[in-house]
């Protein structure tokens, strides 16, 4: 018989990634997708413990759902992710009537985890870091990925940026073999992917072991994923400054595969506070980085992530941040009001900045990345860009799609099909997409963006 299940997904990519995987473990015990939690057998909350205000929503969420399984009977709900490792034994006190807890390397045991709640009526909790891979129990997929699909390839990080909680809830560094990506790149293009974005918490990173147990890195394997057919676009995100090697530049230069847009976080434009940070490079370094990227791929678009308010940070030193990125030029950049996460040393250090000043600051720095991004918008304008369409547009006939610079664009275009790329002339700016007409008559499936 089957059962339903509402997945609810917050924060990064790697999360979107996992809750796909929880949903196939599922699919054998005959748990069918559901985008609602009324009336659902299992309320999976996948959630996110970046910041503070991401992981106090799902306390509020519990809070709505508790009502929900009241009106239910035999619901589960289970939170997964990662709140659910660095605070599972929080939640269960603070939320008893939650059902399973399971941290991000151990959602494989889902299905027994399930079973040890519904017969014990007590919570069920998994937060180890199992010796043995979830990747080695995941099942074949149960639902299609659509054009635009996520592939963790490495997962973990040992920076230990002084900030950041992954390294707690995410675990060690871990690269995938390069014969098990291969494998799960061809089936998803196989059930529709026609674009790869290769994840990772630091995805550059990467050195999995290929065939004859050589240890490759991020470069090499996009050249190898480059060479299925079928697969049109790669892309791979986040990476870390100071893994970005040679090969890696290089193979922006030389696979027209990859995708001329990178997301490389520097945070902060001040040396002292990277240094505070524990981001083991400086701008000068960043900067050079940037320059090699743009000598071997021209029309590359940067995307960065900043914080703003960092312990200690002074108005010169924000200020240098401005400076490097009205340096820099970037096409996109998410940027963040530093916030303080229990267990990381930058909790403890003094100089913690107001939030009046936070506020003030990070407004500042949103106003000037927002031009930034407008103008690399407004310079698309008049352009034909090779566009992958994803989903239908909201009138008949419209398609959103992204162009190579990851821009969303809408097009015209009812004799098309989602999966195609096709040429768009873009013609209008939104305050978040572009609108486009298309150029092309024949749909060209098989070409490479
Ligand atoms: N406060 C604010 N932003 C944070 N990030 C990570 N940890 C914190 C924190 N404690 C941001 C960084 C990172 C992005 C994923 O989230 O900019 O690159
Ligand atoms: Fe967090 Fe730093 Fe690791 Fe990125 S590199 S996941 S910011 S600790």
């Amino acid at each position: 018989m089957s059962k339903s299940l509402f997945i609810k997904t917050y924060g990064c990519q790697m999360n979107v990634y996992d809750s796909a995987r929880m949903a196939d473990v599922l699919a054998p015990l005959g748990y069918v997708a559901s985008d609602t939690p009324l009336g659902a057998d299992l309320v999976i909350l996948n959630t996110c413990h970046i910041r503070e205000k991401a992981s106090e929503k799902v306390f509020s969420e519990l809070g709505r759902l508790r009502e929900i399984k009241e009106a239910t009977p035999g619901m589960l709900i289970a939170v997964a992710g990662c709140t659910a490792q660095a605070e599972g034994a929080e939640i269960i006190r603070r939320m008893p009537f939650v059902d399973v807890v399971v941290g991000p390397q151990a959602y494989h045991r889902l299905p027994e985890l399930i079973a040890r709640a519904s017969r014990a009526g007590g919570a069920a909790l998994d937060t180890d870091f199992p010796v043995d891979s979830k990747f080695d129990h995941l099942p074949e997929m149960a639902t299609p990925p659509g054009p635009m699909a996520f592939l963790t390839i490495q997962e973990g990080c040992d920076k230990f940026c002084t900030f950041c909680v992954v390294p707690y809830t995410r675990g060690a560094e871990f690269s995938r073999p390069v014969a098990e990506i291969e494998r799960e790149a061809r089936r998803l293009i196989a059930a529709g992917a026609r674009e790869l974005t290769l994840l990772g918490q630091n995805v550059n990173a990467f050195h999995g072991r290929d065939e004859q147990g050589h240890e490759i890195g991020l470069g090499t394997l996009i050249r190898r994923l480059a060479r299925i057919d079928g697969l049109a676009r790669i892309r791979y995100m986040t990476s870390h400054p100071r893994d970005v090697d040679d090969d890696l530049i290089a193979a922006h230069g030389a696979v027209p595969k990859l995708m001329p847009y990178l997301h490389l976080p520097i945070q902060s434009g001040a040396d002292r506070i990277l240094d505070a940070m524990n981001r083991g490079h400086t701008t000068a370094h960043f900067l050079a980085t940037v320059e090699r990227m743009r000598r071997a791929r021209p029309d590359l678009a940067l995307s960065s992530d900043f914080i703003v308010g960092f312990p200690g940070e002074s108005e010169a030193e924000f200020e240098a941040t401005l400076a490097l990125v009205r340096e820099i030029r970037f096409a996109s950049a998410f940027s963040f009001k530093y916030s303080a996460r229990p267990g990381t040393p930058a909790a403890l250090m003094e100089g913690q900045i107001p939030e009046s000043v936070k506020d003030e600051r990070l407004q500042r720095l949103q106003t000037l990345l927002r031009e930034q991004t407008d103008a690399f918008n407004h310079a698309s304008l008049g352009r034909i860009v090779p566009v992958l369409f994803e989903r239908p547009g909201r009138h008949p006939g419209q398609f959103i799609g992204r162009s190579p610079w990851l821009q969303a664009v809408h097009a015209h275009a009812p004799q098309a099909s989602i999966g195609e790329i096709h040429d768009i002339r873009l013609t209008h700016m939104k305050p978040n997409s572009l609108m486009g007409e298309l150029v092309d008559t024949a749909a060209c499936a098989g070409a490479a963006a």
